[in-house]
């Protein structure tokens, strides 16, 4: 499976896009720190957010996110401090965006924070709506797909799902901080979860010391 860190800038002069998908779990901050990070390692960066994930933005932080796509792109490219043109916003519907093909999608997807309703669309291969259909893709063209789930307790459906999910070659990374770094604001809980991920990812950065530095 490739990294999306790995590869040489393309053509727009940016590092390999990278899809995330911010689905309506508690936890929103992970996903907008996870595109600033993104951002910060020169990425392309390819934006969902579900509807529900408005909502809990609007209720957990203080950002200010417009739900159409490319107000939604200037949202973004203005607090992450991005380049124009380096966020790409789909929307709930928009089936001729390149992350609904095999040929057009970016080679790892990180669907952060995961609503176990996602996690469920998944599973199952719903593909009722652009997130759900780009992690099908992700999971048919074998590429790397990282699930955030953020949910407790869990069900037995939610642990079957992520047990298929991992049979089938996705990530879940819970939601779930380490305390052994000694977090002193919210913003380092949130880190720890966010370098995890860019671990998978394959991309460098110095959100945390990697164990035993
Ligand atoms: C403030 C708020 C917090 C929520 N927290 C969670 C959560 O932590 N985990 C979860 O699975 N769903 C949570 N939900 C419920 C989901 O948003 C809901 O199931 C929704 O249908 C998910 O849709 P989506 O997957 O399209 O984003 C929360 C909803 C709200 C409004």
């Amino acid at each position: 499976m490739a990294e999306a860190g790995s590869g040489p800038r393309d053509k727009s002069g940016f590092q390999p896009p990278v899809t995330v998908a911010i689905t309506g779990a508690s936890g929103a901050q992970y996903g907008l720190r996870l595109i600033e990070a993104l951002v910060a390692a020169g990425h392309e960066v390819w934006v969902m957010i579900s509807k529900a994930a408005h909502l809990v933005i609007e209720t957990e932080t203080d950002a200010d996110l417009p739900a159409r796509p490319e107000r939604l792109a200037r949202a973004l490219i203005e607090r992450s401090g991005a380049a124009p043109g380096q966020i790409r916003c789909f929307g709930r519907e928009e089936w001729m965006a390149p992350v609904a093909s095999g040929s057009g999608a970016p080679s790892a997807m990180v669907i952060c924070p995961c609503s176990t309703g996602t996690l469920s669309a998944v599973a199952t291969g719903a593909s009722n709506n652009l997130i759900e259909r780009a992690a099908d893709v992700a999971l048919k063209e074998r590429r790397r797909l990282i699930l955030v789930p953020r949910e407790t307790p869990l069900s037995a459906i939610h642990l079957e799902h992520m047990l298929n999910l991992t049979r089938m070659g996705a990530v879940i990374l819970p939601a779930a901080p380490g305390f052994y770094h000694k977090p002193e604001r919210v913003e380092d809980l949130v880190d720890f979860i966010v370098a995890r991920i860019l671990n998978q990812l394959g991309i460098e950065h110095r959100l945390l010391p990697r164990w035993g530095e």
